[in-house]
C-alpha cells in the first residue's frame, strides 16, 4: 500500500545490513512470467513433469522442448527493470548487503548487485551429464534436441530441479545473512517453496523488520510482514528509493 512507503523508508534509512529475498515477481516487468498465479508457467505445464530431476533424467528431450528451450530464448534477451535497479541503489546507499534470489535469470548481477546468493542455481551455464564440462547457455545450439556436449553427453542447466538439494554454501550463507539482517525486503515471491520461504522467518525471529513488495498478499503478509507494500516491484522500488533519498538530503 502506497501509504506504507514512508514508514518503509524510515526503517531502511537507518538499516545497515538489510537483505533482500527475491522471487520470480521481480523479473515479471522484465518480461519473464512467474511460476504461480495468473499467467504463471505452472498453469501451462505440470512442474512435476517438466521441472523434476527424475522427469529430466527420464526424458531430457521433452524437458528441453517444453521448458528449457523457451527459458533460454527469454533469458537470452531479458534485461533488468527498475525493481532490480532499486536494489542496486539500496546497496550504493550503504543499506543493503546481500540479495538472496530464487531466480536463475542473472538479472540482479546484470543490474549491478555485488553480493547475490543464487539459491536455486543459475541458468547462465550448462553442465554435461557425462563429463561435467560446462558451457555458456548462450552458446548452446538448439538445432539438436536435447543439446549435447562435444563428448556427446546431454547438457543440463546449472539450476536446481525439484527433487534436488539446494547448494550447501547458498543455504548456509542465506541462513546466516537472514539471521544477521536488521531489515528484510521480500520482493516478488509467493513464499511457498521451501527452504527459501523460511528465510523471512529466520530474519523475523532475530528481530528484523519485514518489508514485503508484491501486488498480491502471500502467506507471509498476515503472519510476519510488518510493512506489506502492495504493488509491482518496478513501480514501488523507485518510490521507496526516492523517499530514502529525501531523508538523506534533509539535514
Ligand atoms: P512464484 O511464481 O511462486 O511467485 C511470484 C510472486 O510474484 C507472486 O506472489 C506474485 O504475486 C508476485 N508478482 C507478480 N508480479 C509482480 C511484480 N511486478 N512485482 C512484484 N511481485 C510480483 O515465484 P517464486 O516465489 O519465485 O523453483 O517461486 C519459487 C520457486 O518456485 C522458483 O524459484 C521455482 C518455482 O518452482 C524451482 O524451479 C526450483
Amino acid at each position: 500500500m502506497s501509504d506504507l512507503i514512508e514508514p518503509a523508508a524510515d526503517v531502511l534509512s537507518t538499516a545497515k545490513r538489510a537483505v533482500a529475498l527475491t522471487g520470480a515477481g521481480i523479473s515479471v516487468e522484465s518480461g519473464i512470467p512467474p511460476f504461480r498465479g495468473k499467467g504463471g508457467l505452472w498453469e501451462k505445464v505440470d512442474p512435476m513433469k517438466v521441472a523434476h530431476i527424475d522427469a529430466f533424467l527420464d526424458d531430457p528431450e521433452t524437458v528441453w522442448n517444453l521448458l528449457i528451450k523457451d527459458m533460454k530464448t527469454l533469458l537470452d534477451t531479458a534485461r533488468p527493470n527498475p525493481g532490480h535497479a532499486g536494489l542496486v541503489d539500496l546497496e550504493r546507499l550503504g543499506i543493503l548487503k546481500t540479495v538472496i534470489t530464487q531466480n536463475v535469470d542473472g538479472l540482479h548481477q546484470m543490474a549491478g548487485s555485488s553480493d547475490v546468493i543464487e539459491f536455486h542455481g543459475n541458468f547462465a551455464w550448462q553442465s554435461c551429464l557425462d563429463c561435467n564440462q560446462r558451457i555458456k547457455t548462450s552458446q548452446v545450439d538448439l538445432a539438436q534436441m536435447p543439446p549435447r556436449c562435444s563428448c556427446g553427453g546431454i547438457l543440463r542447466p546449472d539450476c536446481i530441479f525439484f527433487g534436488e538439494m539446494i547448494p550447501q554454501d547458498a543455504l548456509v550463507r542465506s541462513q546466516r545473512v537472514s539471521a544477521a539482517c536488521d531489515a528484510m525486503l521480500v520482493i516478488g515471491t509467493s513464499a511457498t517453496v521451501q527452504p527459501a520461504a523460511t528465510m523471512p522467518y529466520i530474519a523475523k525471529d532475530n528481530g528484523a523488520v519485514i518489508i514485503e513488495i508484491n501486488p498480491e498478499p502471500t502467506p507471509l503478509t498476515s503472519r510476519i510482514s510488518d510493512l506489506p507494500l502492495l504493488g509491482g516491484a518496478g513501480s514501488i522500488m523507485p518510490r521507496l528509493i526516492q523517499a530514502i533519498r529525501r531523508r538523506r538530503a534533509s539535514p
